[in-house]
């Protein structure tokens, strides 16, 4: 994990939920989220991956518990709702986090077959999840913050089930923010930019070359020329979920080095 660069120990005594912790941005999420003192559970599909976060958290000190999942699964989500009341008498922190993104132009009706994967997590599947973890939530106050994208902002080729998930998100994130202000719990969005992470090159046939790749091709969409690393996701993410954030709900933050409405090259 990074250094905890200002000691804060925002999430202490805090039990804090992410979905798909256990790559890219989420496990970023997690890392920070359990150095500033939060007990974590990592919901994720990939067991492998989870366990090495889990032990990575632990052997620097922090707490955290894996959660099988998949999302796309209700009967799963449900069993993570009693999982999570039967364990802990209350959730603090929820982040929904985990997505998959496919590649399907219009034209040629590739996009078909993501349609029900891509959406039954994206759309379906992070909403179910925090139907299920309300009356959690509820105990003791929370906050939620929910992974959109710059492409929910933007239109792109050959993304649009993706694209139009991370737009519906951003409304969603209103509307929970609106239904559940009275339960003590704020509901904010962020819209990262590029990252290289497991999305981008984990199915790639070699996957360490195309990392490599990516990570070395010139980016100019944004004012700052560089991706984000993920842990610039996860430090505005605790700040959404922190109370330094205590009068900002049903918002979405970009997190994108300055692209989002600028005139970029
Ligand atoms: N990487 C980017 O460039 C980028 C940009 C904007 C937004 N985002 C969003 O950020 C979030 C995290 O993306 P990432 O790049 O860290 O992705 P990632 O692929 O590195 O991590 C996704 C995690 O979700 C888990 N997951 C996948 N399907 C699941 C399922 N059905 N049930 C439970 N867990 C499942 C995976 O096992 C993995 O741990 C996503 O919502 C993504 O859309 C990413």
């Amino acid at each position: 994990m990074p250094p905890n660069l200002y000691g804060m120990r925002r999430f202490e005594n805090k039990i804090a939920l992410i979905t798909g912790g256990a790559s890219g941005i989420g496990r970023a999420t997690a890392n920070r989220l359990a150095l500033e003192g939060a007990h974590v559970i990592i919901a994720d599909k990939n067991a492998d991956m989870a366990d090495k976060a889990v032990a990575e958290i632990e052997s620097d000190g922090g707490a955290a518990t894996y959660m099988e999942v998949d999302l796309g699964d209700d009967a799963d989500v449900e069993a993570v709702g009693r999982a999570v009341a039967e364990e802990f008498s209350a959730l603090h922190v929820l982040v929904n986090n985990a997505a998959i993104l496919r590649q399907g132009r219009i034209e040629d009706g590739s996009w078909l077959a993501n349609w029900e994967p891509e959406t039954a997590i994206g759309l379906r599947g992070w909403v179910l999840m925090t139907q299920v973890l309300l009356p959690m939530l509820k105990q003791e106050g929370a906050a939620i913050v929910n992974l959109s994208s710059e492409g929910g902002f933007l239109g792109r080729p050959g993304q649009w089930v993706y694209d139009a998930i991370k737009a519906g998100l951003v409304s969603t994130t209103k509307t929970m923010a609106y239904e559940f202000v009275d339960y003590g719990i704020r509901v904010n969005a962020v819209a990262p930019g590029w990252i290289v992470t497991e999305m981008h090159f984990g199915n790639h046939s070699d996957p360490q070359a195309r990392k490599k790749e990516l990570e070395e091709t010139p980016i100019t969409s944004c004012i700052m020329k560089r991706r984000a690393y993920p842990e610039e996701v996860a430090s505005t993410i605790a700040f959404l979920l922190s109370d330094d954030a205590s009068y900002i709900t049903g918002t979405t933050l970009h997190v994108d080095g300055g692209r989002m409405g600028m005139s970029v090259g």
